[in-house]
C-alpha cells in the first residue's frame, strides 16, 4: 500500500567499473548526473509519477553519449549496437522490457509502451516488428568513440570482459556500463528503470541482466537498479533479492549490506542503487567505482569518490 511522503526521492546511475581517470572527467560526469537528477526530481515534485520520473531519467541518460545506453552504446562482437531496457512499476508490480533492439534512440520508451500490453518483454525480431508498428523513427546510436573502441578491441581479439563504463577519449580500462533510475514519488509509489548497450563485444544473442528482474526490480516497498557484469548480477539475482529482503523486513541498508556482502564473497563485479517507500536511499558496489547521484528531498549527493572495492552507503535511513 502506498503511503504519503513529504517529498520524492531519486537515485540514478551511469554504470560501475574502472576509475574515472581524470579530475576533469570526474567533474564532467558529476555535472551531468547532478543535472539529470535535478530534472527528474523536478518532474516528480511537480506531481509526476514515479514511472514518469524513471522514464524521463532513463531517456536523459540514454541521450548522454558518455554512458553505455541509447546513444553511446557499446558494440557487440559483430560490430552492431543492440540495446536492452526495462521498466518496473512498483505500484502495479508490473515489469516490461525490450532485449537486443537496434535502430532507435530511446529503448526505455518502448519498455514504457509495453507496460500496457499483454506481452510485456520482447526480444530482437518481435521488438523490431513492434518498432515498425509504432513507427518509431530510425536512429543510429553509434558514436565515433564506441566505434574506435570496438576496432581497437577487434585487433586484440575481444579479450576484454566488457567495454568501458564511460566513453571517454582517453579511456582504455574495462568497465561495466549501464544506466538506471529509481524514483519514489509524492504518493509513495516506486518505479525502477534500467537501460544498456550490454557488456560490449559479446556473442550475438547474449541477453543482458538489465531487462530481467535480476537487474531491475520494484514493488510497493522498494526498487533497485543494477549495473556491472550481467552474468554476475543474474547469478546473484541482485535487484529482486534486495527488494524481497526489504519487503520481508530488513531495512534497505541491511538488505544492501547483506546482498553486496554476498556478492563480494562470490567475487562478483557489480553495483546497485535503490530506495524504499519510507524515503531511505542506498547504494552498493563491489567494483572500483559506481557512477551514481541522488536527491534525498533536500540535497544532492553522489558516489563518484567512494573508495575502491566493496562499499555500501545510504542516507535517510
Ligand atoms: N549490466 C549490463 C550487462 O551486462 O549487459
Amino acid at each position: 500500500m502506498a503511503i504519503s511522503v513529504s517529498s520524492p526521492r531519486v537515485i540514478i546511475h551511469g554504470g560501475a567499473g574502472g576509475s574515472l581517470r581524470s579530475k576533469g572527467g570526474l567533474e564532467a560526469v558529476r555535472s551531468i548526473l547532478r543535472g539529470i537528477v535535478t530534472r527528474v526530481y523536478g518532474c516528480v515534485a511537480d506531481d509526476g509519477s514515479a514511472r514518469d520520473g524513471v522514464v524521463l531519467g532513463c531517456r536523459l541518460l540514454e541521450d548522454e553519449p558518455r554512458f553505455n545506453a541509447g546513444t553511446g552504446s557499446v558494440l557487440q562482437s559483430d560490430g552492431q549496437v543492440r540495446m536492452s531496457s526495462a521498466l518496473m512499476d512498483g505500484a502495479s508490480s508490473r515489469f516490461s522490457g525490450v532485449i537486443n533492439v537496434s535502430g532507435l534512440k530511446n529503448p526505455i520508451e518502448v519498455a514504457q509502451f509495453l507496460q500496457g500490453e499483454r506481452d510485456r518483454v520482447l526480444s530482437d525480431v518481435g521488438a523490431k516488428e513492434l518498432l515498425r508498428e509504432l513507427q518509431v523513427p530510425v536512429f543510429n546510436p553509434l558514436t565515433d568513440l564506441r566505434l574506435k573502441e570496438w576496432m581497437e578491441e577487434r585487433k586484440g581479439g575481444f579479450e576484454r570482459t566488457m567495454a568501458s563504463t564511460l566513453a571517454e577519449p582517453q579511456d582504455d580500462e574495462a568497465g561495466r556500463g549501464t544506466i538506471g533510475v529509481v524514483v519514489l514519488d509524492g504518493q509513495g509509489n516506486i518505479a525502477a528503470g534500467t537501460s544498456t548497450g550490454g557488456k560490449g563485444f559479446e556473442r550475438v544473442g547474449r541477453v543482458s541482466d538489465s531487462a530481467m528482474p535480476a537487474g531491475n526490480y520494484a514493488n510497493g516497498v522498494a526498487g533497485v537498479s543494477c549495473t556491472g557484469i550481467g552474468e554476475d548480477i543474474i547469478d546473484e539475482c541482485l535487484a529482486a533479492k534486495i527488494v524481497v529482503r526489504t519487503t520481508d523486513g530488513l531495512s534497505l541498508r541491511e538488505a544492501f549490506d547483506r546482498s553486496i556482502g554476498e556478492s563480494t564473497e562470490n567475487r562478483r563485479d557489480l553495483g546497485a542503487i535503490g530506495l524504499d517507500r519510507a524515503g531511505a536511499i542506498a547504494w552498493g558496489k563491489t567494483s572500483e567505482i559506481l557512477v551514481a547521484a541522488y536527491h534525498d528531498g533536500e540535497e544532492i549527493g553522489d558516489t563518484l569518490e567512494l573508495g575502491d572495492g566493496m562499499q555500501v552507503g545510504s542516507c535517510g535511513v
